[in-house]
């Protein structure tokens, strides 16, 4: 076999990427690309755990209706029965497969408590190490039987016949490179990293996401980002993620007078929906004041949560005063590219995973933690479908004869990433108006240009230049689509609408690249 022909490509490195190349490789052969090194992604980070009714007193009706409950009426309720109702035995298969996840004394399963859940059924690995735990794990059991390509970024979906059928890459040297499979699944994260405060990895930048919609697949839900409420804020920079199992734990938040900010807020207070938590944090950040989480009541702290503990003591940040200053910060794209149950988005030959993915489990504002249980999940429904395929017919010399229009648009400088996550931060945060959004659209037009032509630009643009190129573009489709939804619903929070409207309940905007022209 060819070296860059496999059976599957698998696009990303994170749990969703490593677990369907885990279920595929007995039968395929399957290749991973990552454009960093294969533990730098956001599953390598995630400290919250994976919610699933496993519990006796539990059902997956009561987590089937927490999920939607957190996701305002938003959610696909075909893809959410999928999830609370096959992930508990799923769950079951990882673990007699050898992965482990916390225990008491007795060797039972510890359940935590996170945000509008109705019962604890959060597993944990490592107290705050979950995902790093997970992406271990799979490595262990995949390195024998995958091959990890690491520090290619992809810069193009190729296309033949309306079909997906490989992917160009480049390298740090800047050498490209083509490679050909039967199936491309993009497991490629969000889009956090487009706000300067964020949780994710600086990799998970949405570039993925602009690059399935200029080979023509739909994308949407692009206006839900979720603002996770408490990110460890020091010297204005956050540092890293407070995770929510704290307050799970009986932390608390208060504002600089030492007032609990979310009681009269909403019934669950600390542990309310993350959407309801990030804007009460906002307003009283954009008054001028300051949040604090207090963790007195968290029993054995630094044990439970010893990531949490050492990136405070790192920080300079005196555990014995029990306050740790926090920030909202971008942490889960609930839109993605479109997909269906088994991950099939619009353009055949291309599949969707996890984050990346929209099968509209999320809604309007995912529950905490049920991104690692979608992984679980859906990775496992793609590989079973896409066994059950017959291959493509992909040949390595594919001409690629689709070229747009020159624009005679003239091209302003690019600007710095900085400047477009400060733009993003303020205009398309937590709380939006169609002023903002109107200004932050109209100044990413302004770069239109380089998007409609990176293909003809794209030989003489740095890996850092064809990034942000990207990343402009798809903020411009956050940004428009943000501006179209005249409503409130769940992380997407409009102060000229804010009520959740009767008209757009169930809506879906959905965004599709014009049908290009060969020349
Ligand atoms: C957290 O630990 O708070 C994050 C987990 C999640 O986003 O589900």
């Amino acid at each position: 076999m060819s070296p860059n022909y496999g059976d599957v490509i698998v696009v990303g490195s994170g749990l969703s990427a490593l677990l369907t190349a885990k279920y595929l490789s007995k039968h395929m052969n399957v290749m991973v690309f990552t454009k960093s090194n294969k533990y730098e992604n956001n599953s390598f980070l995630a400290q919250g755990g994976v919610a699933s009714a496993i519990a006796d007193t539990d059902t997956w009706q009561e987590h089937f209706h927490d999920t939607v409950l957190a996701g305002c009426n938003h959610n696909e309720l075909n893809s959410v029965e999928l999830l609370t109702k096959l992930g508990p035995g799923m769950l079951q298969e990882l673990m007699e497969a050898g992965m482990d996840f916390d225990k008491d004394e007795q060797g039972i399963l510890s359940l935590g408590m996170e945000g509008a859940h109705s019962q604890r059924r959060i597993l944990h690995a490592g107290g705050d190490q979950t995902g790093k735990r997970m992406m271990q794990w799979l490595h262990s059991q995949i390195s024998h039987c995958v091959q990890v390509v690491e520090q290619e970024t992809v810069i193009k979906v190729l296309t033949e016949d309306d079909r997906c059928c490989g992917i160009k890459t480049v390298n740090r040297l800047g050498e490209r490179k083509s490679y050909y499979a039967s199936h491309i699944v993009f497991a490629t994260g969000g889009a956090g990293a487009l706000y300067s405060y964020t949780s994710n990895d600086p990799s998970v930048n949405g570039m993925a996401l602009a690059l399935a919609y200029q080979a023509g697949a739909i994308l949407t839900d692009l206006e839900f980002m979720q603002f996770h409420p408490t990110m460890l804020h020091v010297n204005n920079k956050v540092v890293g993620l407070v995770s929510e199992a704290v307050r799970g734990e009986g932390a608390y938040l208060v504002n600089d007078h030492g007032k609990r900010i979310m009681q009269g807020i909403h019934p669950l207070e600390d542990l309310a929906p993350r959407d309801i938590v990030s804007r009460a944090i906002f307003q009283e950040l954009d008054r001028g004041g300051k949040v604090y989480l207090n963790i007195e009541n968290v029993i054995n702290f630094e044990e439970r949560f010893p990531t949490i503990s050492y990136m405070c003591t790192n920080q300079g940040i005196p555990m014995k005063n029990n306050l740790l200053p926090v920030v909202p910060g971008a942490h889960f794209f609930m839109g993605g590219i479109k997909t269906d149950l088994n991950g099939e988005t619009s353009l055949k030959g291309l599949y969707a995973v996890g984050e990346a993915a929209c099968n509209g489990v999320h809604g309007a504002n995912r529950l905490a933690s049920n991104s690692l249980l979608e992984a679980i999940v859906f990775s496992k429904k793609l590989a079973e479908h896409l066994l059950n395929k017959p291959m493509g017919n992909c040949r390595e010399k594919l001409n690629d004869p689709l070229t747009k229009a020159k624009s005679d648009k003239p091209f302003l400088p690019l600007p710095a990433k900085s400047e477009l996550q400060a733009m993003m931060m303020k205009h398309a945060g937590i709380v939006r108006h169609a002023e903002g959004l109107q200004k932050l659209k109209g100044w990413l037009e302004a770069y239109q240009p380089y998007w409609q032509e990176i293909d003809r630009l794209e030989v003489d643009l740095s890996l850092e230049e064809t990034e942000l190129i990207f990343m402009l573009q798809i903020s411009h489709l956050i940004a428009s689509a943000a501006l179209e939804r005249e409503e409130s619903r769940g992380a997407h929070c409009r102060s000229d609408f804010p009520q959740a409207s009767e008209a757009w309940l169930q809506k879906r905007i959905v965004h599709q690249e014009k049908i290009k022209l060969l020349v």
